[in-house]
């Protein structure tokens, strides 16, 4: 098992942020369609917190069995609660409450939940996070591989998706760091407003400089392996597509982050319509450019899983 897991790297992908209804679910499900049909082993977790669904994205009813059942130790595996679905290597799991109280809880069980998750098998596992940003949502995001925020060209859904990364990246310099004064001063630069006139990390670090070199270098080395990556979807123009680039601009000059613009996905009526069959659009009409868009970022995300397991 252990030897196997060496040759084989597992990729856990969370995908959130944005704004309510910008198509995070939509992605997740036609994402984890896409990988599978590659190869890919799938696992797909829905963690949207009181609204999951990912299961009707599927054509899946309600399943009788999710996460809660292994956490309160009704089954003795997290395998044991994975839901077949119809497409070949490519399960279900469903969380919802339960996986967002036992994040909430301490770190130590959060770590465990992560290597329970981690120990399934299969070769990548996508979280739909759903669109909160509690601690526990960002947390999940920051202990993935990798996390992929949906944001649609709407002024609001950006915001939310700007919203969603500082507090995201902020957490994660918080978390790397071990003097308390440090940590405090991170809590304040979260608040624009704040009195040092922290505007993002090269002032963040030149702050904390003065108080803890380490911690300094810690916040640095944070900065470098932040990458977050982006999915514009419902894009309607050429000039919406140039949005992402717009939002990777403003995320390095803001914030320090580096943004990696994963691909867009068109708005198109079609995603409605197979949703409404409950059919995912990658099986129900693969030649709609909807479709195209999502096998276009999906691959990309599995050249990137074998890149990681060649390394
Ligand atoms: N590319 C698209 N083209 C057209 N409509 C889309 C597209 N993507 C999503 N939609 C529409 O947006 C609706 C919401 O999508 P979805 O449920 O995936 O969003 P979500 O981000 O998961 O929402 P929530 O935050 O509520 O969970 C879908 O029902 C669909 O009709
Ligand atoms: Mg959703």
């Amino acid at each position: 098992m252990e030897q196997d897991q060496s040759i084989h790297r597992k990729m856990i992908w969370t995908i959130g942020g944005g704004k309510g209804g910008s198509g995070k679910s939509f992605i997740t499900a036609n994402m984890g369609v896409c990988l599978s049909k590659l190869g890919v082993r799938v696992v797909l977790i829905d963690a949207d917190l009181g609204g999951a669904n990912l299961h009707t994205f599927l054509g899946i009813s309600p399943p009788a069995l999710s996460l809660s059942d292994f956490i309160k130790k009704r089954v003795s595996h997290l395998r044991e609660v994975l839901i077949p679905t119809a497409v070949p290597n490519l399960q279900l799991l469903t969380g919802a409450q339960d996986l967002l109280n036992a994040v909430d809880a301490k770190s130590v069980q959060k770590r465990k939940l992560v290597r329970s998750i981690q120990s399934l098998d299969s070769d990548t596992i996508l979280v739909d996070l759903g669109g909160g940003n509690s601690l526990s949502v960002l947390d999940f995001f920051l202990m993935s591989d990798g996390g992929i925020l949906v944001v649609t060209p709407e002024p609001t859904s950006i915001e939310n998706t700007y919203r969603f990364l500082k507090s995201a990246f902020y957490r994660r310099l918080k978390q790397s760091v071990c003097c308390s004064s440090v940590k405090a001063l991170i809590d304040d630069a979260l608040d624009r407003k704040n009195e040092m006139g922290i505007q993002n990390p090269h002032d963040l670090i030149r702050a904390v400089r003065q108080i803890d070199e380490e911690d300094a270098q810690r916040i640095v080395e944070e900065v470098k392996t932040f990458r977050p990556n982006l999915v514009l979807n419902q894009v309607r123009s050429k000039k919406d597509i140039e949005i992402g680039f717009s939002i990777r601009s403003a995320c390095l000059k803001y914030f320090g982050i580096h943004l990696h613009y994963l691909g867009y996905v068109v708005y198109d009526q079609e995603v409605s319509r197979s949703i409404r069959r409950k059919r995912p659009l990658v099986l129900e009409n693969s030649g709609s450019r909807a479709a195209q868009c999502v096998m276009e970022i999906a691959s990309k995300l599995a050249n990137s899983h074998s890149m990681a397991n060649r390394d």
